[in-house]
């Protein structure tokens, strides 16, 4: 370990106490008497494999409390952090600053602890004395892992969590349905994932021309989901489904043509092989809303979530104007163009969700023919709808192609051999502040925060997702965390050194950056 604590994401302040520092050794004893920190506790053992207990016993200890008293100052996801030769505390506003202040902690050992647990460094691991005041700058810090392009078995999801709940994410955006396939069992309509699950076949050229042959699918069982749900909850991390509406949905229309524009000239929905946008939406027939209504309905029943994402991008309009029962609907309800009708879906979602205690978040597309009153948004195209939203009042969550689609690469098109390349560097997603320097104070509290998108048309495996995530997803960490003052291009590089020793020994295939 360096003598300057190597923290990603840089905490708020840390003091070097000077002092003889915490020696790690078997006898070490996690102790938690809150039920609350349990999983906590058992998680931090788990990793420097040593015991827990409710009690303090002679010898050194890892002691974990809730502290209320910090909450005020610090929220309940802050904490406070000592370790001292003597023992080390680590105090919380809530239980998720507990969380965090393990996170810290976990960072001030060995990178090989991760392995070896108290066995690292020949059983003489240390961490510096000091003390560590935290608190996140943002309450939204995200990640998005499409799951539709390209599939990934939950084993793959857990080890994907752990990795940004290392990084102190606290927001899984599980992009569960699009054109490429869907991904969720819903009991009552069997089809979604036994026809809209699969397809035939894959591109893989960029020219989008080359087919590989090889049919494509996977789904979770609502079994499966609630394991994840569970497992991300333990790393507090909320869980937060996005079921597309009224556009990528090809594959749901896939399995279930009726509830599509069935009278629009050329209708056939498939399950989309290619990487591109697709004409097919819902209509808004009766049949296709209690389709939708049954579908949230199971959604809800597996995810606590606050936010339920409905997606609400990139919907053609050309099927609704083409349809003449959609033409008659939009015409009896004064709809007077594509746009009014994709607004229409939004108000009803964020209505039905709203029936149930949910808030309605969307892609910034579902401003368009006006933003459903109690809707917040998620900024991709230009952050600018965003800040628009944001002076309406709505709540917003920054996700833009500009600085946080880890699909585009981290080095040039010719460094990744890509044919063609949109290239966002590591310091450029370093550089993002989710607050645009144009947007009046007033309206700060509007911005949740901010996330990093992995679609995945060109990330077949896990592997290729960490190393397009990692270490950009390090820096996106200490955007969305840390406060501005501490944010330091070259003090990160210098710290993410160890961090990267980290996800190594986990097994984590980042991509090495640049000296
Ligand atoms: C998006 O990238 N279509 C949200």
């Amino acid at each position: 370990m360096s003598e300057t604590p190597s923290i990603i994401p840089n905490p708020v302040a840390c003091r070097l106490a000077g002092g003889a520092p915490f020696a790690l050794a078997a006898s070490t004893v996690v102790v938690a008497a809150d039920p609350a920190l349990r999983p906590t506790a058992a998680h931090l053992a788990r990793l420097l494999g040593v015991a827990v207990a409710e009690r303090a016993p002679a010898g050194p200890v890892v002691t974990l409390a809730v502290d209320a008293g910090l909450t005020g100052k610090l929220t309940a996801e802050g904490y406070v952090l000592t370790v001292a030769a003597g023992g080390v505390t680590i105090r919380g506003g809530g239980a998720a600053g507990v969380f965090y202040g393990m996170q810290s902690f976990r960072q001030l050992l060995p990178p090989d602890v991760e392995r070896f647990g108290w066995r690292a460094a020949g059983g003489a691991a240390t961490a510096p004395a000091l003390e560590i005041e935290d608190r996140p700058r943002f309450r939204w810090r995200g990640a998005l892992l499409d799951v539709s392009r390209h599939f990934s078995p939950i084993a793959e999801v857990k080890k994907f969590i752990d990795a940004i709940a290392l990084h102190k994410l606290n927001t899984f955006h599980w992009h569960l349905v699009d054109d490429q396939g869907w991904r969720i069992e819903i009991k009552k309509y069997p089809k979604l994932t036994a026809v809209g699950g699969w397809r035939e076949t894959t591109t893989r050229t960029g020219a989008e021309q080359l087919f590989d042959g090889v049919p494509h699918g996977g789904y979770y069982t609502q079994d499966e989901i609630r394991e994840v749900v569970a497992y991300a909850a333990e790393r507090h991390i909320t869980v937060m489904p996005e079921i597309e509406v009224p556009g990528h949905s090809s594959a749901a229309l896939a399995a279930y043509p009726e509830f599509g524009n069935t009278d629009a000239p050329g209708y056939a929905p498939k399950v989309q092989a290619k990487w591109a946008i697709f004409p097919e939406t819902y209509a808004p027939k009766p049949e296709t809303l209690r389709f939708l209504e049954d579908v949230f309905a199971e959604v809800l029943a597996l995810f606590p979530s606050k936010f339920i994402h409905i997606g609400g991008d990139e919907a053609m309009k050309d099927q609704w104007e083409n349809s003449p029962t959609t033409r008659a609907f939009m015409k009896a309800n004064g709809l007077k163009d594509g746009h009014e009708m994709q607004s229409w879906f939004i108000r009803w979602l964020e209505n039905l969700l709203a029936k149930h205690g949910r808030r309605l978040i969307g892609w910034d597309e579902i401003q368009e023919g006006g933003l459903a009153p109690g809707a917040a948004m998620m900024a991709w195209r230009d952050v600018k709808w965003a800040i628009e939203a944001a002076r309406h009042g709505h709540d917003v969550v920054m996700a833009p192609t500009s600085h946080t689609y880890f699909d585009y690469t981290e080095g040039t098109a010719e460094e990744e051999g890509v044919p063609i390349g949109t290239q966002t560097t590591l310091e450029r997603v370093y550089s993002f502040d989710p607050l645009p320097a144009e947007l009046e104070p007033q309206f700060h509290a509007r911005v949740l925060g901010a996330q990093g998108q992995l679609w995945r048309e060109r990330m077949p495996s896990l592997p290729v997702v960490e190393f397009r995530a990692f270490p950009r997803l390090c820096a996106l960490s200490e955007v969305v965390w840390s406060p501005v003052e501490r944010k330091d291009f070259t003090d990160f590089r210098r710290r993410l050194v160890w961090l990267l020793a980290r996800l190594d020994r986990l097994g984590v295939n980042y991509r090495r950056p640049r000296v």
